[in-house]
Formats: structure tokens, sequence, C-alpha cells
């Protein structure tokens, strides 16, 4: 089978396209013939040995997919050949085939295309728990997305407006804005021309908003702060600037705020039950149509370099994915 490998940490073009043997399912896990794979902020990371996880060399990126269940291990009973599903990988997903352990495996909605699948695991799971678990934000209240019109970004847009909150979308230009505005956001700010901090007190009559969704980190994290709101919950949910932030601690004193980390991977593992709930509840609102996953671009197996690139230049709107059956 194909697969796109990392031989060494580097950069996205370093990457190679060869034939290696089929994995084996374990007992617990099912072979998966991969249909799509996701692309994620994690992928440029990962290849340069930059994240939290160093796979052994040499390693398949892309941390989900969606495909068709074509064998399971010995203990596996809930699944079968045939099942159309969607895979949370960690990495791996950028070949023909992945051995996946089943609890990190869900059944793909009727309706649910395999392209559509393999963008939606980790940017609405991720949204999803944080603004439900680590949030709990209310109807009513003001939510700003950072880096809206990315992937985690526009699912926060989007399951914000579906739970009912006044939705701040900000992001580096007009475009991106504007996808941001078809996903439903009802302000809109350009950080590249306007102050964010100025912009969010004038939006919320200086009051400050209720909950600010930070996959950015770097100089917005620094204004977003000083822009929150009495009893306000900052999510810690990445960096997709480079820089990890520091917090000087009398700005969460002053405002009675929380400061929130989000790591939605350990949360899927230690609480598989409330993660399981996440996902009824993120289908419901997909079936009800009120959630519009926006695949922007497709590539091939063979582009994969150029797909983790697009997101590493910030180029990429919505959610990228490599297709490969
Ligand atoms: N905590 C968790 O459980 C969890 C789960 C998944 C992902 N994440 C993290 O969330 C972040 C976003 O992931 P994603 O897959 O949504 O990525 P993405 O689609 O590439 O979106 C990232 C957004 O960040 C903004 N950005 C600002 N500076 C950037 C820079 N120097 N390079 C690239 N983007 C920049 C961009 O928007 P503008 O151009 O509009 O600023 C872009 O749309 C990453 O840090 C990722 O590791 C965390």
């Amino acid at each position: 089978m194909k697969a796109v490998l990392c031989k060494a940490f580097g950069p996205a073009r370093n990457l190679v396209l060869e034939d290696i043997p089929a994995p084996e399912p374990k007992k617990n896990e099912i072979l998966l013939d991969v249909h799509a794979a996701g692309v994620n902020f994690p992928d440029t990371l990962i290849i340069e040995g930059k994240y939290q996880f160093k796979p052994p060399f040499p390693f398949s990126p892309g941390g989900e997919a969606s495909g068709v269940v074509a064998a399971v291990g010995e203990k596996v009973s809930h699944l079968k050949v045939g099942d159309r599903v969607m895979a949370l990988t960690g990495w791996g997903s950028f070949a023909e085939q992945i051995a996946v352990a089943v609890y990190n495996v869900l059944p793909i909605p009727q309706a649910m295309d395999f392209t559509t699948a393999a963008a939606f695991s980790m940017t609405y799971g991720t949204s999803m728990h944080a603004l439900r678990q680590r949030a709990n934000l209310q109807p009513g209240e003001t939510l700003l997305v950072l880096g809206a019109s990315g992937g985690v970004g526009l699912a926060a847009v989007e399951i914000g407006k579906a739970m009912g909150a006044r939705v701040i979308a900000a992001a580096s230009s007009a475009d991106k804005l504007e996808v941001a505005r078809n996903a439903g956001a009802d302000e809109l700010i350009n950080y590249s021309e306007s102050s964010l901090k100025d912009e969010l007190k004038r939006l919320t009559n200086g009051n400050g908003v209720d909950v600010i969704y930070d996959p950015v980190g770097g100089d917005l994290f620094d204004q977003a702060i000083r822009a929150i709101a009495w009893n306000g919950r900052l999510l810690v949910v990445g960096f997709a600037s480079g820089r990890i932030p520091e917090l000087p601690a009398n700005l969460a004193l002053l405002k009675g705020a929380s400061v929130v980390g989000v790591f939605w991977g350990s949360f899927a593992q230690r609480q598989p039950q409330d993660n399981a709930a996440n996902f009824q509840q993120l289908f419901k609102w997909y079936s009800e149509g009120k959630l519009k996953p926006l695949v922007s671009k497709v590539y091939p197996l063979e582009q994969a370099g150029e797909a983790i690139d697009s997101l590493g230049q910030r180029k990429a709107v919505g959610k990228v994915v490599i297709g490969i059956r």
C-alpha cells in the first residue's frame, strides 16, 4: 500500500510517497481502508519534531481519517467489515490503510460523505469540548473566536452559534472573515487592520467578551485577555502564531477571569462517555443543517506536503483534506 512518509524531521517537501506493507490490526484494532484524511495544524508540527508526540521513523503524518473497515481484530465486536467510519489516529492517516484502536473509531452518520467525515472529528471534537466542558458557554454570552476561518476556529463559530452565543469572529483578512460570516458569525474583526482590544471593547459597550477561544496565541492572546469580561473564560487551544504567551496573573484577578486549558485528545481518552455525548450532539446539529463543515480544497496523496504547507503558510481556510480513494 502507498503511504506518505516522514523519514527525518524537516519541512513538508522532504516527505516521500512509498509502497510499504499493509498494517495488521491487533486484538482491539480495526484495519481501515482510508478514503480521505483531514489535515490539521499538528501535521505541520509533527513532521518538524515540534509536536508533543514524536513517533518513531519512518511515520506517516495525518491525525484523522475516514473510510471503510477492511478487517477487525479478534476482540472487536461492535464494528464489522464494510462499516463506514471516521477515526482519530494522531498520525499515520496519509496512507491507503491504517490500523486504529476501536476506541478512536466512530460510525459515520448516513448523510455524511467521506470527505466531510475526514474533516470532522478533530476540529468539531476540539471546539465542542472547549465550549461545552471547558467554558460552559451559555446562550446569550459573547464568544470571541480568534483564527476564526481556520479548522478549529470555524468549527467554534458554528458551535458557538448552535449554543446560542453572540459570536465575534476575528481573522487576518477580509476574505477569511467572509468565510466566518458565512458560518454564522455576528460580528467581524480584521486584526491585521485594527486593534483587537479596542474593537472588542467597542462591540461589547466596554464590558468585554465572556468567552475567548484562542487557537493562535502570541500577540492576539495578549490583546484579547485585556478585553475579557467579568467572570470571563479564556480557552487556551493552541499557538498557531508560534509564540506561547505568558500571562500577568493580575489580569485574571482583576476580572475574576479563568484561563482554561483545552486538550481534546486527552479528554477523549479520559472521558470517552462525555466525548461520545458531544459527538451525538454534533451529529444531531449536522443532520439539522446547523453545522456545515467547509472543505476548501482536496489534495491527492502525492501532494500531501503541499496540503500541510497551506496550513503552515496561513493560506488554508476551513479544512483541507487528502483524497485517497
Ligand atoms: N487543544 C487541542 O485539543 C487542539 C486540537 C486541535 C488543534 N489544536 C491547535 O489549534 C491550532 C489551530 O489548528 P487548526 O488545525 O485549526 O489550524 P489552521 O486551520 O491552520 O488554523 C490556524 C489559524 O491560525 C491563524 N494564524 C495566526 N498566525 C498564524 C501562523 N503564523 N501560521 C498559521 N496560522 C496562523 C490563522 O488565521 P488568521 O490568518 O486569520 O490569523 C489560521 O486560520 C493549532 O495550534 C493546533 O495545534 C489544538
